[in-house]
């Protein structure tokens, strides 16, 4: 535990901010979501507070109501990422990519050529896509969990021996005897599978960091911990308390030394949404301007959530000492505990849900030392090795994160003060990787 520090991530998504309605904040361009150069700025201040990687998430499609709500994607994760990757020299990339709907020789090329023109700082989130939209979108139905899996695997290892195909020193390049490659370390890898098979080889050579860092996202399904057991360097979660993060991140790495592998060799990253400000009023009321009407819509659940009815004539008066007493958290939402704990501290039913409490993932909001204990209580309490971020609204959320709370966490000791390296592995603190891992036994996934 002594000297372990924190790992961060912050999350890309739409080009303005987790907030809804951060795309209609005065300060901020509306253009954005088709502006790379909003990206960049991002990812360079991300950079300036030592984070370690850009998380990517990706649901290629059209969804919701983007009538009234942006589209929560970036245009191209692939083609954004290598934007960036060439204004940054040591923020990591972890893209996430489909192993059901991407080949895995177009996966092994794109990601090991981002890997390459990078530096070694690329990494890939490999899900199993179960979302509809996407499915339509490639032209199949959601295939059932097993199939996804399987495929999952064979994918994986397919993408893992494309990149171990170029061998270390198969690149001779000698301009005076004129061999430019020793062939006989450039060779196919002839694999095939029930769903997917590749010759081979890839022609693209080792990066700084060997090859691309794997990572996966998703809940501690069986099928989810196998894959990340012998596969991932990074879990990507989406988890509500201490206690279920500690238990997920223990099933985690015992998945990884079921695969025959260290467990410190797989991090843990829980979800956080962050609106930083001088008080948490203000905070709040920052929250309200952009996403009250979600807000409004949401005040009669929250009822609901607490075990209470809530006349909305007093949306805006705190809980009465009678209700604060008949209120309960449902053992069935973790979510509805803290709306409790929200409550107890004397906020109103409006002001309850400005602190993000049913929301996609814990959120904190006021100032710096806020999101400074909450950080440091989870990755003390051995609930996380770090945390994707997910800021308000990018235009300042993400500056007011590095300018205010990254000084109280180094000055706490729990987080770096500079990069340890310049690869996306050193920094994550994860081991180099050339091919498959020789260590995990590859077998059908069940
Ligand atoms: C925090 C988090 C982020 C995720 N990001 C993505 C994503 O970007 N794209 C995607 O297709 N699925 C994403 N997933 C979904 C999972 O990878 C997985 O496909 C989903 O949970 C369905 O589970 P199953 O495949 O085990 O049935 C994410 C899941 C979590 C918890």
């Amino acid at each position: 535990m002594a000297g372990r520090k924190m790992i961060l991530g912050m999350a890309l998504t739409d080009g303005y901010g987790n907030l809804a309605g951060a795309w209609r904040a005065p300060h901020v361009d509306a253009d954005n979501y088709a502006r790379i150069e909003a990206n960049i700025r991002y990812a360079q201040a991300a950079e300036r507070g030592g984070f370690t990687f850009l998380f990517t998430p990706d649901f290629p499609a059209v969804r919701g109501d983007v009538e009234l709500s942006t589209l929560s994607n970036i245009m191209d994760p692939m083609m954004q990422l290598a934007a960036i990757s060439q204004a940054t020299s040591r923020i990591g990339f972890v893209a996430t990519g489909s192993t059901i709907f991407q080949e895995p020789f177009n996966t092994a090329r794109q990601f090991k050529a981002l890997d390459v023109m990078s530096h070694g700082r690329a990494g890939w989130n490999a899900v199993t896509t179960s979302d509809p939209a996407v499915s339509a979108n490639y032209g199949r139905p959601v295939a059932d969990r097993g199939m996804r899996y399987q495929r999952a695997h064979e994918s994986i290892q397919v993408v893992e021996a494309l990149w171990g195909s170029w061998q270390k020193d198969a690149w001779i390049k000698d301009q005076t005897s004129g061999r430019f490659i020793d062939a006989s370390k450039l060779q196919p890898v002839n694999l095939e599978g029930e769903y997917v098979a590749s010759r081979g080889p890839l022609a693209i050579p080792p990066s700084e960091q060997g090859q691309p860092v794997i990572f996966t996202s998703g809940g501690p399904s069986p099928h989810l911990l196998q894959l990340a057991g012998r596969y991932a360097s990074g879990v990507i979660a989406e988890v509500w308390t201490i206690e279920e993060a500690r238990a997920q991140r223990e099933m985690v790495r015992n998945a990884a030394r079921e695969a025959g592998r260290d467990p410190d060799d797989i991090k843990y990253f829980a979800g956080l949404m962050t609106t930083v400000a001088p008080t948490v009023r203000e905070g709040l009321d920052r929250r309200l301007a952009l996403a009250g009407d979600v807000i409004e819509a949401r005040l009669p659940h929250l009822g609901a959530l607490l075990g209470l009815h809530i006349e909305p004539s007093r949306y805006d008066e705190p809980l009465t000492p009678r209700q604060l007493a008949a209120a309960h958290a449902s053992p069935m939402d973790p979510r509805s505990s803290i709306a409790l704990d929200v409550a107890r501290g004397g906020w109103s039913p409006r002001d309850i849900l400005a602190h993000g409490v049913i929301d996609y993932h814990p959120t904190t909001v006021g100032p710096a030392k806020v999101h400074a204990d909450h950080l440091q209580e989870w990755f003390e309490a051995g609930a996380v090795d770090g945390f994707w971020l997910s800021p308000d609204i990018y235009e300042d959320g993400v500056d007011a994160f590095v300018d205010e709370v990254v000084p109280v966490l180094r000055a706490r000791g729990i987080y770096p003060e500079h990069y340890v390296g310049a690869t996306l592995r050193e920094n994550l603190g994860v081991p180099r990787q050339y091919g498959p891992d020789p260590r995990v036994m590859n077998g059908r996934a069940g």
